[in-house]
């Protein structure tokens, strides 16, 4: 990518005839013909109807360019220290002034909403539905933090018993570098920027390598939203550029979104050299994520939320339900209706307006899941046929004898399906988390004090009760988790920001 080079005003003025111009073919044009959004199939994917009448408006056909190019900026120490000469002056801007960046953003992403969704399917393989609700959610980033930021980090004086004047006040750091995965390549990039941004820092962003060109065209419209070019660094490629940008002792702090084992990674890296300063890690990951269902449940909807949890966005979402609970009554019955319902699923090409489920993100993932789903392939209960060629994993249900069979994240469209006795859903919890993640947690009962006592024991960021488990809301689902899955604090939620502040304050004998 790195040696096709195209200027981020060429990229800005239009990233997807631009990088054609450097050396793609044309891929098919995506259509998005007025009557897509239909009001039932809109509600199901958790996209609300004015957003998609919105869009429905300004339907046109986008054409992306089969390989996307980005220019080659500067590389990880460059970045650093270009970004390190511009933080004095952002951080010194007024609150309200980033807080306007924000909302220009957010402004700018809805006008190239079109253009920023082809890039999702072209790039991340997103379906539209998906590829729609991810430049949303980064809208929604945007405008929440700005809103928060105006409501929150303003300087506070502090009552108290001294008789001096005590004032406590929330300031950018320094240069933050945030990693992002591909999974979401818009909306985590950008909440992880936003964020880090509206407090006053400076940011080295670096997406991941999967991902680069949505990224690009995101931190171009940053600029011209009004965030200083170098106070917003783009810097590409895999592992071994993140490990360089977090062994920089000259940053200030580590936001990423990604694997337990490469958060792992980065928190060795920052602990490597006696010498620098301790730096704050905000680390979101990956979970086992259990949905637990009793017999009072009804069962369509929790066929309908496992197929939704379970196998949209090929599953591919850190919130995916990966372990299907049932208690031991109803369990024949509710999977012979899961069976019926995944023969409805239709598995292809992502920019195919009928898709439900697209393929998976590279070749390297596919391979990885093949081969577990072969090694289980005596307990399938039930796969979906997909087409022949391309990397489609079929969208798979697996029986487990003993939860102890899965002990991994397996990032991708497979369920694994196990039963409880009835009495015994205190101990299916506690077995559930012992597991050591701690993400999301589905429930199907309507009896209330079961539901009273799963809230109580889930060791989780995000318990969900009768619903599906994917899909949190900017400011009203904050998301994250706890243990393996991450150190908090949520994004989206009202505490985000304040861990990306120097909280100082001043004492004043009045
Ligand atoms: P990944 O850990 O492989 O990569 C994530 C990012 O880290 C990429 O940009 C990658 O280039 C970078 N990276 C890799 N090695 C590095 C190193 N040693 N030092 C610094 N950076 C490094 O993850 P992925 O495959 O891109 O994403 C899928 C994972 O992300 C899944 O485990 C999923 O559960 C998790 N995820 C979590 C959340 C959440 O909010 N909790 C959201 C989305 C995805
Ligand atoms: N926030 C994303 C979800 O809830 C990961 O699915």
């Amino acid at each position: 990518l790195a040696d096709q080079s195209v200027s981020e005003d060429e990229l800005l003025a239009d990233p997807v005839e631009k990088v054609m111009a450097v050396g793609g073919t044309r891929h098919p044009a995506i259509a998005l013909p007025a009557d897509l959004f239909q009001p039932e199939r809109v509600n199901s994917q958790g996209v609300d109807l004015d957003d998609a009448a919105v869009l429905a408006a300004t339907a046109t056909e986008i054409a992306i360019p089969a390989k996307l190019a980005i220019a080659a900026g500067p590389g990880p120490q460059e970045a650093v220290s270009r970004a390190l000469a511009a933080y004095p002056a952002w951080s010194s801007t007024s609150l309200y002034t980033r807080a306007e960046c924000l909302d220009r953003l957010a402004d700018l992403l809805e006008e190239n909403r079109g253009k920023l969704m082809a890039l999702a399917v072209q790039e991340a393989k997103k379906t539209i539905p998906d590829a729609l609700s991810e430049v949303r959610e980064a809208i929604d980033f945007c405008r929440y933090y700005s809103a928060r930021a105006i409501a929150d980090l303003v300087p506070v004086e502090l009552p108290g018993p001294t008789g001096e004047r005590n004032v406590l006040r929330h300031e950018g750091r320094g240069v933050w570098v945030a990693i992002a995965p591909w999974n979401f390549p818009l909306a985590i990039f950008l909440g992880q920027v936003a964020a880090a941004l509206v407090a006053g820092n400076a940011v080295v962003a670096k997406p991941a390598p999967q991902t680069p060109a949505i990224a690009a065209f995101a931190v171009s419209l940053a600029h011209q939203a009004g965030v200083p070019a170098d106070a917003l660094q783009l810097v590409t490629g895999a592992g071994d550029v993140g490990a360089q940008l977090t062994s920089d002792t000259r940053i200030c702090g580590v936001v990423f979104t990604g694997s337990v084992p490469t958060a792992k990674a980065i928190a060795r890296n920052l602990l490597l050299d006696d010498a620098r300063p301790l730096v704050p890690l905000i680390a979101e990951t990956g979970g086992l994520n259990a949905m637990i269902v009793d017999s009072t449940a009804l069962s369509e909807q929790v066929v309908r939320d496992v197929i939704i949890s379970g196998f949209q966005s090929a599953g591919q979402r850190c919130s995916a339900l990966r372990l299907l609970l049932l208690q031991e009554d109803i369990a024949d019955h509710t999977l012979e209706m899961l069976r019926g319902a995944m023969d409805c699923l239709n598995v292809g090409d992502p920019s195919d307006p009928a898709t439900d489920i697209g393929p998976v993100i590279d070749q390297a993932s596919y391979d990885k899941l093949m081969a577990y789903r072969q090694s289980v392939k005596d307990r399938i209960f039930h796969s979906v046929a997909v087409p022949a060629k391309g990397l489609f994993v079929p969208p798979t249900v697996i029986r487990l004898n003993d939860l102890d069979q899965l002990q991994n994240e397996w990032f991708g469209p497979l369920v694994h399906v196990a039963t409880w006795k009835a009495g015994t859903l205190d101990a299916t919890v506690q077995r559930v988390n012992a597991k050591g993640f701690g993400l999301t947690m589905g429930l199907h009962s309507r009896i209330a004090r079961s539901s009273e006592a799963v809230e109580q024991m889930a060791r989780v960021g995000n318990l969900y009760i009768n619903r599906s488990m994917i899909g949190a809301v900017v400011g009203s689902q904050p998301f994250g988790g706890e243990g393996l899955s991450g150190t908090g604090p949520k994004a989206g939620g009202p505490h985000y920001l304040y861990r990306f502040c120097a909280e100082r304050t001043t004492s004043t004998d009045t």
